[in-house]
């Protein structure tokens, strides 16, 4: 979603500014602008469309003169995308501007009473009434009206303010804003991938706080204005690791990234043979005190919460239910002492994740966050935090996110299970020595299909498309629609095999193309049945199958294999040629892969 970034220095602001917003372009975005204040004027430029859209306008920032800036991509929520609504946007007396992520929630409010007082609005955005605020409480410190127009603001938001005599400041109020420290110039913005090329220290904002910036110092405040003493913290990741490395999409690298991911994720936690978590000390006592877990999570990452919900039933024989984040949210959960809530996110930023966990958090749950992103909100709002080690995820669709999530999920299961006394050493030791052998079993998973393209390339014409499969199998399932429909546009679900016969299967007709899942064994047999089934009403199938398993072959019209891996394992690898598939299919019709229509990486409003 929105993107901001901010910058002190004494240089050109301009260019840095664009060039940072490049790097936040993956969030997903509609509208671009940047103001930069020369010491006496504020100059801004806006447009609808691209960052490349701004750099043209702006001769890559050339044209636009100053060494202190603020710079956004919007992705509309009040108001059309269009260069109007696209931020900055300025107070009337031309001395504030204003770049904003989140919702105002009370804007609508403060509108009509700034209205009454006569100043004018040029957009139909939540944010322009900050600028007016600002303007209003202005009397000679710009630090007095930054905190008298924060102490009015309900919602969410990360804000940047310039005035135009150069200061710059920076506010967080849940949403995501990150302060970097350079030499001789300072920069903020909503996340690392803008700050990486320039600076590895930086500063983690927290709610309520605002910092302002010059070329030499970030000074942090909090919401009474008095100066906080903050950490500063170091940076894992590197700039070529949020470049696309010769790839043509980031989501193709992110693919091929996955063995490597997963072995970042995994092995510095087994230790002399056994699992260890950094941030996840229970006693005893806590542990047999577990009677219930909540997986609750949006999207991908849900269905990362479906594939553990498998595994930890199977091996801790402790009930499970993943809920969507949005619903449990308002659903009042049923919550006690007693409740492990497991909270999954890729970006710790999640809107819907964020209050579904503070909702249980109140409720008494003991809250344990998989998160990627290092000091997100979530994982600071977490009890304990067990980090995946993917990486910057720049692609929309997640691929080597979802993977590390249930990589971490089966250590987990596998972890508790040992804890618990409810697994033997001998079958500990095999699915340790699995959880090793497994990025080379990625590897596999990943050259054994290397004719998908070629498959896509036959498929890509169908308009829907259906994905089965039982148990974990089904769990996959879900994944492999999602992928495939968010960046191909294909309509595609996904349905447990065994209840097509309770309605699906009235839409099943000659060509239709099921995506069988059939890697869990226990159940192959009646998911053979089920291929007959869909079969007899003329769909084509295209199956997923274990590759020592040829079974399948015999009934299937085309096939694609998976490397055989521990059975809680395998949905890892069964996952890899379902994202190439969507992959390859996007391609075939053109789509715009790492930046699906209507979708935004970071989804920070609800
Ligand atoms: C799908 C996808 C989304 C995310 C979801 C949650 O490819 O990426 O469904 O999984 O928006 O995002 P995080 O994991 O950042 O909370």
């Amino acid at each position: 979603m929105c993107g901001i970034v901010g910058f002190s220095g004494t240089r050109e602001a301009a260019a840095v500014l664009i060039d940072g917003l490049r790097r936040l372009e993956y969030r997903g975005y509609d509208s671009a602008g940047i103001a930069v204040a020369d010491g006496e004027n504020i100059n801004v430029a806006k447009v609808k469309g691209y960052v490349k859209n701004l750099a043209e306008l702006t001769h890559d920032g050339a044209d636009i003169k100053g060494t202190v800036g603020v710079g956004h991509t919007r992705w509309a929520t009040h108001g059309a995308p269009n260069d109007i609504n696209a931020h900055p946007h300025m107070s009337s007396d031309g001395r504030f501007a204003v770049v904003h992520n989140g919702i105002i929630e009370n804007y609508a409010l403060l509108r009509q009473e700034l209205t009454k007082k006569g100043y004018k609005f040029a957009s139909d955005t939540d944010t322009e009434v900050v600028a007016h605020l600002l303007e209003m409480y202005y009397d000679g410190d710009a630090k007095r009206a930054v905190m008298k127009t924060a102490s009015r603001l309900e919602g969410s938001y990360s804000l940047g303010v310039i005035c135009r005599d150069g200061r710059l400041f920076a506010m967080r109020e849940q949403s995501p804003l990150i302060l970097g420290l350079g030499v001789g110039e300072n920069y903020f913005a909503s996340d690392v991938a803008a700050l990486v090329p320039h600076t590895k220290n930086v500063i983690y904002l927290e709610d309520g706080e605002f910092a302002e910036l010059t070329p030499d110092s970030i000074t942090v405040y909090d919401v009474r204005g008095r100066a906080v003493d903050k950490p500063v913290s170091r940076v894992t990741w590197d700039v070529e690791a949020a470049e696309k490395g010769g790839y043509e999409h980031f989501m193709l690298k992110e693919i091929m990234e996955q063995p490597a991911c997963f072995k970042a994720t995994v092995e510095p936690r087994i230790k002399d043979g056994r699992i260890e978590f950094e941030s996840f000390e229970l006693s005893d006592e806590e542990l047999h005190g577990i009677n219930r877990i909540i997986i609750t999570a949006c999207g991908s990452a849900g269905y990362a919460g479906q594939v553990g919900r498998y595994v930890i039933e199977e091996l801790c024989r402790i009930p499970v239910a993943v809920e969507l984040a949005s619903e449990l949210r308002y659903r009042g959960p049923i919550i006690d002492g007693h409740t492990l809530l497991i909270v999954i996110s890729q970006s710790g930023e999640t809107a819907d994740t964020i209050a579904a966990m503070r909702e249980c958090k109140q409720r008494g749950a003991r809250t344990l966050a998989i998160v990627n992103v290092v000091g997100s909100t979530i994982a600071k709002l977490a009890d304990h935090v067990i980090y995946t080690w993917a990486g910057p995820e720049i692609a929309v669709a997640t691929t080597k996110g979802y993977t590390t999530q249930v990589a971490v999920l089966d250590m987990l299961a596998i972890y508790l299970a040992d804890r618990l006394g409810l697994m033997d050493k001998e079958r500990y030791d095999k699915l340790i020595e699995a959880l090793h052998d497994m990025p080379g079993k990625l590897q596999r998973a990943i050259d054994l299909n290397r004719n998908i393209k070629k498959l896509a390339k036959r498929l890509c014409g169908h308009n829907d498309i259906y994905f089965i499969g039982r148990n974990l199998d089904y769990a996959v399932c879900m994944e492999g629609a999602l992928k495939l429909k968010e960046i191909s546009y294909i309509f595609a679900e996904a349905y447990a095999a065994g209840e097509l016969k309770h309605g699906t299967i009235a839409l099943i007709e000659q060509g239709s193309l099921v995506v069988t899942l059939a890697c869990y064994e226990p159940l192959f047999e009646k998911t053979m049945s089920n291929i007959e089934e869909v079969k007899a009403r003329g769909a084509q199938v295209l199956a997923v199958s274990l590759e020592d398993n040829r079974q399948i072959l015999k009934k299937a019209d085309d096939f694609i294999l998976v490397p055989r891996t521990e059975p809680i394992l395998n949905p890892i690898a069964e996952v890899i040629p379902l994202q190439l598939f969507a992959y390859y299919v996007a391609k075939e019709r053109g789509c715009d892969i790492d930046k699906p229509k209507n979708l935004a990486k970071s989804v920070t409003v609800e």
